[in-house]
Formats: C-alpha cells, structure tokens, sequence
C-alpha cells in the first residue's frame, strides 16, 4: 500500500471516529422545520427535537429495563453511524387518499457497550415534514438470544405545560370519554372503575395513545406508535412534576414481564406528530409511511361499503342477541328485510350480529371458553340463504364474531371459522372482545393479545376475510402493509348513547376524536342516528348532537365501512337520508378545510370513483358560523350542491332533529356560510354537473 493511500484511510478512520464520538448526531425533516438531535450523555442514549428552531422535546433519553441482565442504560458508545434521504410516492388500495407522499430524512446510530458483555443495539430515527419517527432494533449478536423486556424506559420530555387531550393509559380498553387538561393536571387513576365497561385497567397514571396537545405558542403534537408487531402496545406515563411522559408498556400479571423477543428484533416505532395547524394533524400520513409497504397484494375482494345492521335494535333492547330471550334478533326473515333496504338505497353492506349460538352465555358469565363457535346458526336463521339473497341483491354479509374475550376459543376455530366465510363468500368480519380476558392476567393491549389479533388478521388474510375489530389493539399504521385491517372501533362509539349511564358522548367527543383517535387510522363509529332521543325505547338516553352533524359524520369520520346502524324506521321517506344514500366510502383525497381540537372540524373528500365532493363540518356545544371556500374544486367544473344544514333552531338537547335543505349550483370560486347549531354540523354533496 502506498504511503499517501495509508494516510488517507488513516485521515477518513479518524474522522469516522471523530463523527462517532462527536457529541451530536443531527438529521431534520426535508422542509428543514423540525430538527432532532441524538447524543450520548454520560453513556446513555439521548435526543431532543426542535420546530422551526425552538425547542418542542427537552432532552429525553432512551433505554430498556430487562429481566436477569444488566439494564440497556448507560455505558454505551457510538460505532458507527448512517444517514439517508428517501422521497416516494406509494397508493392505497382504499381510503383516505390515493396517492400518499412518503418524504424523510433517515439517521441511523450503531451502539455497543464499552465494555463486557458488548451488547449492541441500534437506533432508528426517521424524520417526516409532518412528524418523527424513532425505534430501537435489536441486531443478531454473539451471546445474546433473547431479551425479556420488564420495562422500556422511552423518556418524551415536553418543553411546556401543554394543552391536552387525554384518555387513561387503560391496558384493556380505549371506551374512555376524553378528558381536556393542562399536562400538569393529567389524573388518570381517577377515571378507575367506570361502571359501563365490561374491562378496564389503569394501573398508574398514564395516557393511552394517540394522544394529543397543543403548545402555549400554538404547535400541535400528538404521541403515539407505528407497526405494533409482536410488542406490547405502549401508554405514557405521566410524570406531571417534570412535565414528562415515560413509555409504559402494557405488561401480563401471568409472566411478571412485558415484552420476551427472540434476536434479532425491531421495535415499534415512537412517534410524534407535530403541525402548526390542528388540520395538519389529521392531513398526515405519519402514521401510514412507518409501516412496511402491503404485502398481500390485490385486496380488491374487500369493497368500501356503507352497511346496515342486525344490531341498533340490540343496543335500543328491542331485540336481544340470544335466542332465549323470545325477542332474537337474527332472523332470516329480518335479514332479507334489511338486505331489501341496502339494495335500493345504494348500501353495499349487512352485518348481522346473534346469528350464532351462544350468546345465552355471553355476559356477566366468568368461564366463556368454549362457549361462543362461529360456524352454528341459531334454528331461525339460515346462513347460507341470507348470504344467497344478498349476492341476489348486490348486497354483502359482513360476518360476526364474538370472542366475549376468550381468545383461545376462538383460536382454536380460527381455521373452521374462516374456512366458512371462504367457502360462502363472505369478505368481511366485524370481531368482538367484550369482557375481561381469559386467561386471567393477559390484558387485551399487551403482547400475547397483540399477536392474537394479528393472526386473525393473517387468517382472514389468507381466506380474502377483511377484520374489522371491536375492543381492538388500537390501530398502528398496519393497515399499509395488510389492507384487510379496515376498520376497528378502539374509543367510545355510538352505543354508548344507546346505554351508557353518564349521559352518553357529549357533543365535544366526536371534535377531539378527530385530532386524537382518528390519527391512528379507521374508525367503526356508526354514524348516522336520526332517531336522536332514542323514542320511544330509551327514554332516559339520547344522541347528544344534531341529525345534521349525523349526516356531517360519513365524511368527518375516516373509515372505508360506515354503518347506516338506525332502524329502518327512522330512514324510511326521511328526505335527509338522501344524503347517505350519497355520500362515498373511498376517498381520492382529503383536504382539512379548518378546525380546532375539541371545538370543530371540517373536511372535503373527494370521492375515488367520480370528481364528486363531499363536506362534513362539526361542532361541539359552542353554535358557530363558518365561511367555506370552495377553491378545491377542479376548475372549469360546474357542481350542485345540497346542503344538509342545522335548522334555525336547531340544538343538540333542546331540538335536535330541525334541519333543513339548500341546492345551489357552485364552482370553484364559490364560498358558503355555514351555521353550526349547539352540537351541531353541516353535510354538503357536491355532485357534478355534466
Ligand atoms: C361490542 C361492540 O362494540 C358492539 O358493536 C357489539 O354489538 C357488541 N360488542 C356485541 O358483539
Ligand atoms: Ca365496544
């Protein structure tokens, strides 16, 4: 080797290691707003995040505590380092959007500890014009197979006493009303023990995520995780005093631990949205880009749909679920009344829930293993004619599937259960997992039932079976990479209006679930109530919004299945039930026209089989006016919109069904003024005219 080679390769090592061990590693988003930095301090992994030069994360640092081994803390040095740039666009087989811009600036940092065992780690961080990403991976190495994770210790340290939107760090269920707070007022134990959840467990003061807030200086940002794989889901705990939040995993009271991995492994990733408006939030696709590209391919035999129900009558007590209550529900006869309905009213879809037998068993019963099978109707339906009538109509069966919580029972069906959907046809379940879980000690949000819910997923996959979870793990982005995750509920839906004793959703629920829940993806809410004091079967409960922000839902509420779930009653000559007979289910684009978390929120879709938009505009309790530009339309093109609108005295409690109806012929230089009533909202079909 010559003398000036040797120099050279002497003068890039040490500048590789100068680079190492220089204090900071820095990467920004490609518009240059958001900057993260990662160093070692006293040994231990650290970064901050700044936006638009300011601070928005303090110094937070990174590690793990594990079971039998020393902690992955301090001790470490940096080995090597990489960075990269990525910009591409990729398409969702349904959804929000079509097109979805995938744009970041990637650091890598390769760590080993200086001394013995040398265990190594890496770190991951991916930073977005709409957020951040970071994950740990876990290489294949000498000496270590395995690690048993007792906690992780991801530190999240905010610059401010923010503004948030919260709900409790449940380890078994998301059906919590949000709570707005100061980040310093964040009590989450006082939330224990609400007497309408059939589970729930807050065993310290932590958020469930996403969860949201917004700066003093009007930033927002919102926590939470993508690609949850094999992995326990993550709250924060809240560490009021030092305006701090520290990943809590959910752990198992069987196992002691809360995450076991065989090497090499990849945890999910932890993300932070970060926008400087509240719409930007909901514009982005974070989420989406940190998962891996689909990879069942063509999912085409799922359809975007509205659907009907065998199931509001259930909710209201009108009909029951089980067959021994003398009031089933599930009759062949009801179904094909419903098919009928969806047939003539542009609905794709019938969900029919207490078609199989034992739901004698289902509530209130401590051993229901064994109990539920998914494959035996009850005498008085007849599966396979429904499924037959509904091809007939154009109109398909979603199946359904409660596991009332015994996931084992249903594992072991999983294969009889979704062979039946294959062999009729069927594309769709809707799931179910009311209840504390079997075996006791296993809480729904940690790894074993993670991964239950994956094989699920993988199993309807395999059987061109789409899931739509009820009492889901939240939704982390997976619906990129297996496009049969459609929808799940994961907060409190609409049947809580039905039945819940605290007054049902108020008004502001639906407002802040647009800018929280709704990041993390789909949404099976069921919209659409028209019958809002529930009259005459539950006096005592009521729809706390108007019928108009009903109809605004179809489009605020992000979900490639939107139930039309009131009884045919309630639709039946209803002239404002043109509007969901309308309205779309997949979405060439999306556009956040204005909002304000908690407050209100309108958005445009543009619907992917027509140059067709749609509007939909809530508000919580507060009545207000809005002037909406239509500058989204394509010019040159001529649109007729009706405009679904609160009537002049209209409110949410006092006179929650006055509406009325405008045409108008607009274009694009067109602006409307809207008036949102107390709970109210706003719904516009804009139809081309050709
Ligand atoms: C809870 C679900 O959220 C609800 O929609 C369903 O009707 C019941 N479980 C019964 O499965
Ligand atoms: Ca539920």
């Amino acid at each position: 080797m010559n003398k000036k080679l040797i120099q050279t390769i002497c003068m890039v090592l040490a500048l590789a290691f100068v680079a190492c061990q220089s204090k900071n590693h820095s990467v920004t988003s490609p518009d240059g707003a958001i900057g993260m930095e990662v160093y070692l301090k006293a040994g231990q992994p650290c970064y901050k995040v700044s936006y638009n030069g300011k601070p928005i994360i303090l110094e937070s640092s990174l590690g793990f505590d594990l079971k039998d081994m020393p902690a992955f803390k301090d001790g470490w040095k940096i080995i090597n380092s990489e960075t990269s740039s990525s910009n591409s666009t990729w398409e969702m087989p349904w959804g929000e959007k079509r097109e979805v811009v995938d744009n970041y600036n990637e650091l890598k940092l390769f760590l080993k500890e200086e001394k013995a065992p040398y265990r190594k780690m890496n770190l991951n961080f991916k930073v977005y014009n709409d957020g951040l990403g970071f994950r740990y991976e876990f290489p294949e190495q000498d000496g270590l197979k395995e690690l048993i994770i007792t906690d992780e210790n991801t530190q999240f340290n905010l610059a401010g006493d923010h503004k948030v939107w919260w709900i409790p760090g449940d380890w078994d269920i998301y059906e919590h009303l949000y709570n707005t707070t100061l980040f310093s007022g964040i009590d989450a134990i006082s939330k224990r023990n609400h007497s309408n959840l059939a589970q729930s467990h807050i065993p310290e003061n932590a958020v469930n995520t996403p969860v949201t807030m917004k700066t003093k200086e009007g930033v927002y940002l919102s926590f939470h995780e993508a690609n949850l794989t094999d992995y326990a889901g993550m709250t924060l705990k809240v560490e009021k005093d030092e305006l701090m939040m520290e990943s809590e995993l959910v752990g198992s009271d069987r196992t002691g631990y809360k995450v076991k991995r065989a090497l090499p492994f990849t945890t999910p990733w932890r993300t932070i949205h970060i926008s400087s408006t509240a719409g930007g939030l909901i514009e982005s696709d974070l989420i989406v880009n940190l998962n891996e590209p689909n990879k069942l391919g063509d999912v085409s035999y799922f359809k975007p749909m509205k659907y009907v129900g065998i199931w509001w009558d259930m909710h209201l007590g009108t009909k029951a679920w089980d067959l021994a209550s003398g009031k089933h529900g599930a009759t062949t006869a009801y179904a094909k009344e419903l098919i009928d309905f969806a047939a003539k009213n542009n609905i794709g879809g019938l969900l029919v829930e207490g078609w199989n037998t034992g739901w004698e068993h289902w509530i209130g019963f401590e051993d229901r293993e064994g109990v539920f099978d998914f494959v035996t109707p009850y005498p008085d339906y007849d599966l396979a004619e429904v499924v037959r009538y509904g091809k007939e109509k154009g109109v398909e069966l979603i199946m359904h599937h409660e596991t009332s919580a015994a996931p084992r029972t249903y594992d072991q069906q999983l294969d009889t259960a979704y062979n039946l959907m294959h062999s009729l046809g069927i594309h769709a379940v809707k799931t179910g997992y009311v209840g504390k879980l079997i075996p006791k000690g296993e809480y729904h949000h940690g790894q074993w039932m993670v991964n239950h819910y994956r094989r699920a997923l993988m199993k309807g996959a395999q059987n061109q079976v789409a899931v739509n979870a009820h009492e889901p793990i939240k939704a982390t982005g997976l619906r990129r990479t297996y496009p049969n995750a459609i929808a799940r509920e994961g907060l409190r839906g609409q049947e809580f209006n039905a039945w819940s004793s605290d007054g049902g959703n108020p008004a502001e629920h639906l407002p802040i679930v647009a800018f929280t829940r709704m990041l993390a993806g789909p949404i099976d809410y069921t919209p659409g109530i028209f019958n809002i004091k529930l009259e005459p079967y539950k006096p005592d409960n009521q729809v706390n919004t108007t019928l108009a922000q009903q109809l605004a839902l179809y489009v605020v509420i992000n979900s490639p299945i939107q139930m039309v779930p009131d009884l045919l009653s309630a639709y039946k000559g209803h002239p404002a039930f043109q509007f969901i007979r309308d309205v779309a289910v997949n979405w060439e684009q999306t556009k956040v026209l204005n909002g304000e978390v908690g407050e209100y929120v309108t958005i445009a879709r543009q619907d992917r089989a027509s140059n067709n938009w749609f509007i939909g505009a809530i508000t919580n309790e507060e009545a207000r006016e809005m002037h909406i530009n239509l500058e989204f339309l394509p010019e040159g093109k001529k649109y007729q919109a009706t405009i679904y609108e609160d009537g002049d005295n209209a409110h949410w409690d006092k006179n929650p069904t006055d509406y009325k109806i405008e045409i108008l012929e607009v274009n694009d230089a067109s602006a409307l003024d809207l008036k949102l009533a107390a709970g109210g909202g706003a719904a516009i079909s804009l139809i081309e005219i050709k």
